[in-house]
This record gives structure tokens, C-alpha cells and sequence, in this order.
């Protein structure tokens, strides 16, 4: 049975992770007092102690915005750890997978991206991305790149709780409408990461490692996907300030953020399902799924009772 260390296992793709991977193995997810990606040295102690066989790195400095006033910091979690972590797999025979984003490239192309497309981006978090994707891909032989986007899950801090939480305070919500990408389950991403690792690590030699583009099926703005959801939580009866009429588009112009992202960041995923022989459902399954989830488990009757007893 390999031995699996999952990192960032307290993060929305990291809690999947460990879910998904299970079957494969016995799962290490250690936390950030033993393994800070911040010390190079704890973390070489660590892998020397218990010697995993996959090193799965869903550890991340996600702040895009706060990383352009955060540069050193941004760059130490995102380029060197895995540098750290890739050196150490290559030098054990271990293998690695490492997760990437749609915010590599600069999203001027007027067709979802590939894998080959030069990346482009201004923005720190995308280049210290970059950066790690590139040593783990130099450092680590038998190494998976997985560039996702637009995460969500029903646990966690993403687009999907901030629209919950907007809709239910607010009556009109302005969302950017002309950046558009595949907004992707962590569900998917983990599912699928344990999907390729099964095939992967049975196929010796000649196993297809790279670097591949993972999203849901399909495309849509965050304008697009925030009707989408206030629409679907009115179909759960939730009491909200703002009907799915109220969410209204405006340019990414009205609303400046300190990193530019990419207007286009879609990917396309056509190498991963002819590799591996998968089907990426449309967005919109996951997003139903995650709202499923979230009323069976009483999160949104709680909402709904919350709010009413405001008496609104
Ligand atoms: N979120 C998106 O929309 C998106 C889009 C494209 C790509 N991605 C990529 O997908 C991967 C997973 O993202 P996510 O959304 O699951 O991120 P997340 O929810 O922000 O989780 C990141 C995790 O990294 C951990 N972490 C941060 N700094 C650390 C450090 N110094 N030492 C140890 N752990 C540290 C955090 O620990 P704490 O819990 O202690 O803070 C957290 O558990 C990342 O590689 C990200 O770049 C994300």
C-alpha cells in the first residue's frame, strides 16, 4: 500500500483529497505546525521520517489579490515549496502531483487554452504558479500537473458562499460578466486526481505524467454563474434579499481589483478525457450537487430560519 501525504488538507481541495484517495493508500495530511511550506527543512524532516511514495500538494497561497503586496510570501508557498517537494520525490522515486490554475496564462487567446500555450501572466500569483509548476515538472520524473479553475465545494471559502452570503444580505448584486472560465467542483478535481493516480502508478514506464487542464464541462461568466446560483437556492425555498433578476452584469472595468485576471480562462481538457478515457460533466451538475449538499445538511434551513427570524 503506498504511503500518501495530502498537504493543505485543511483547504477546499485538500478536505476532498483525502476523501478520494483513501482507497489508493494510507493518507498523510499533516498539519501546517508539522509541515509548513514556509520551512524548506521541517518539511525534508518530515518527508525523511515517514518517506511517502505520493506526494500530492494541494497547499497553496490563494489570495491573488493580497499576493501582488505579498510577494516573498506568495512565491515561498507556491514556487519554492514545491521545488522543496519535487527535489525529494525525484530523489526518492516518489511521484507528485502538483495543482496549477487558469491564471498562468493572461487570457488574451480567443479559444480555451492548451496545455502547450505559452503562459503569460502579470499577476504574482500566477507567475509564482508558474514557477512551481516548472520546478516540479524539472525535479520530479513521474510528476502530475493539474491546472484547475474557479474552485468550489459546498465547505470552504469560495464564489459560491460569498453569492449565498451576498444574496441573502443584499438586493442587487453586480457581478464582473466578461471573464469567463468552467467553474469546477472539488469533488471533480479530487475524483478525478484519484482517477489518473490509479492509472498512473499501474502503467510503469511508459505512464503519461505531464501536464494536463482539468475543469467541469462547459463555460460561463461569474455573472452567469451567480444568476445560476441565486436562481438554484430559490428553487430551495431559502427567504433571500435578491432574486436571480436582481444580479446584474458589469465589465471587470467597474470593479478594479490589485491582480488583473485573465478575461478568457478557459481550458480546454481535450488531452485529459482522450488520455484517460473520462467524461468532465457540465458546471452546473456540481453546483446542484454542492446546494444538495448543503440543504440536506441543514445549512440552508438554518439560513432560512435565520433570516426570518430577522422578521424580514
Ligand atoms: N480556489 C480556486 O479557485 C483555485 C483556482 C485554480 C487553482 N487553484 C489551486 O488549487 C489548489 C487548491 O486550492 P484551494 O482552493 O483548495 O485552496 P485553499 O482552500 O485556500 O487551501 C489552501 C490550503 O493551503 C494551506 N497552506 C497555505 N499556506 C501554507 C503553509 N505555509 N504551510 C502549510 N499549508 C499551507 C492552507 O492552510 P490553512 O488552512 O492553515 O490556511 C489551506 O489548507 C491550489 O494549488 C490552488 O492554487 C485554486
Amino acid at each position: 500500500m503506498p504511503t500518501i501525504l495530502v498537504t493543505g488538507a485543511g483547504g477546499q481541495l485538500g478536505f476532498e483529497l483525502m476523501r478520494a484517495l483513501a482507497p489508493l493508500g494510507t493518507v498523510h495530511a499533516p498539519a501546517r505546525a508539522q509541515f509548513d511550506l514556509e520551512s524548506p527543512e521541517r518539511m525534508r524532516a518530515w518527508l525523511d521520517r515517514v518517506r511517502p511514495d505520493l506526494i500530492v500538494n494541494a497547499a497553496a497561497y490563494t489570495a491573488v489579490d493580497r499576493a501582488e503586496s505579498e510577494t516573498a510570501h506568495a512565491w515561498a508557498i507556491n514556487a519554492t515549496a514545491p521545488e522543496v517537494l519535487a527535489r525529494w520525490a525525484g530523489e526518492h522515486d516518489a511521484a507528485m502531483v502538483q495543482f496549477s490554475t487558469d491564471y498562468v496564462f493572461d487570457g488574451r487567446a480567443e479559444r480555451p487554452y492548451v496545455e502547450m500555450d505559452t503562459a503569460g501572466t502579470q499577476m504574482v500569483y500566477g507567475a509564482s504558479k508558474l514557477a512551481g509548476e516548472e520546478a516540479v515538472l524539472a525535479d520530479c520524473p513521474r510528476a502530475l500537473v493539474l491546472r484547475v479553475s474557479w474552485l468550489y465545494s459546498a465547505f470552504g471559502n469560495n464564489f459560491l458562499h460569498t453569492i449565498l452570503r451576498l444574496a441573502l444580505e443584499r438586493p442587487v448584486l453586480k457581478i464582473v460578466d466578461d471573464q469567463v472560465g468552467a467553474p469546477t467542483s472539488t469533488q471533480l478535481v479530487a475524483d478525478t486526481t484519484a482517477h489518473l493516480l490509479r492509472t498512473l502508478l499501474s502503467a510503469g514506464n511508459h505512464a503519461p505524467w505531464g501536464v494536463y487542464h482539468l475543469t467541469a464541462g462547459g463555460e460561463v461568466s461569474w455573472h452567469g454563474f451567480a444568476s445560476h446560483i441565486v436562481r438554484e437556492l430559490e428553487f430551495t425555498g431559502v427567504k433571500l434579499a435578491c432574486t436571480a433578476g436582481n444580479v446584474q452584469p458589469i465589465p471587470s472595468s467597474a470593479w478594479p481589483t490589485p491582480a488583473v485576471r485573465p478575461l478568457n480562462s478557459r481550458l480546454c481538457c481535450d488531452k485529459l478525457t482522450g488520455q484517460f478515457g473520462l467524461n468532465l460533466p457540465h458546471w452546473s451538475h456540481g453546483v446542484s450537487y454542492a446546494l444538495a449538499q448543503l440543504q440536506r445538511s441543514g445549512a440552508l434551513r438554518v439560513r432560512r430560519w435565520a433570516h426570518g427570524a430577522r422578521g424580514d
